[in-house]
């Protein structure tokens, strides 16, 4: 049976994580965040990501709000910027990240094929809602999921169910697409079609699943979900 579903990840695969950061250091006063803009986003997200798996592993759930500002918390004090007006301004700026180019008009494509397209996501439902308007693709979307439906984050299995369970498909009816290799790998190993977009032109991680297609960026995925 062809590809009915696209589900994406959010952030990072549709939305730069790193725009928050590159934004903030444009603005007036922020000249040491300049310098080491692009360091403090990359511990900011690496940090992120660990929170939320030494969170899942230890059964201690929080919304992803909260790890993203527990990630930025650490990352500012490692940059020596600890500064409460930036890390407030740093988490504005995470609800309005700027979506990549080409998002628009994959998800235009997909449903001019009869896909339907959604996004599952370790964010919490507000934050997602406001990323989502910011970029305004809401209408391109048919559902926006969040773990906070089942309170543990990727890659736990219960995160990908949740898109068989809310969308009504099999996960051979879906492909999932990534530009995090190891939310690939954990949708591979569900059973979903995968696609990662590598992005940062990475090596592939070394996990017992690996993603079927990669692909540098999203403007393939009509394409590809026609052909599997
Ligand atoms: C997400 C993170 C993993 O959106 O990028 O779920």
């Amino acid at each position: 049976m062809p590809v009915s579903t696209c589900v994406f990840d959010a952030y990072g695969t549709l939305f730069d994580v790193t725009a928050a950061a590159r934004r903030a250091a444009r603005e007036p006063g922020q000249e040491r965040l300049a310098e080491i803009w692009p360091r403090l986003a990359e511990d900011w997200r690496r940090k992120q990501l660990e929170y939320t798996w030494l969170r899942a592993i230890m059964g201690d759930h929080t919304d992803f709000r909260n790890v993203t500002r527990q990630a930025l918390d650490w990352a500012l004090e490692a940059s020596g910027l600890d500064d409460a007006a930036l890390t407030l301004r740093l988490m504005a700026l995470y609800d309005a990240l700027d979506a990549f180019p080409e998002v628009p008009a994959t998800l235009a494509a997909l449903r001019a094929r009869g896909k339907s397209c959604a996004i599952l996501s370790n964010g919490s439902p507000d934050m997602l809602a406001s990323a989502v308007a910011s970029a305004g693709i809401h209408a391109h979307l048919d559902a926006v999921l969040s773990v906070e439906d089942v309170g543990v984050f990727k890659p736990d299995p219960r995160v990908y169910q949740l898109v068989c369970d809310r969308l009504g498909v099999r996960p051979d009816q879906v492909l999932f697409v990534s530009s995090n290799g190891w939310d690939a790998s954990a949708a591979a190993r569900f059973g979903f079609h995968t696609a990662w977009v590598n992005r940062a032109h990475a090596p592939v991680d070394r996990l017992p699943h690996i993603p079927a297609h990669v692909l540098t960026d999203l403007s393939q995925i009509p394409d590809l979900s026609e052909r599997l």
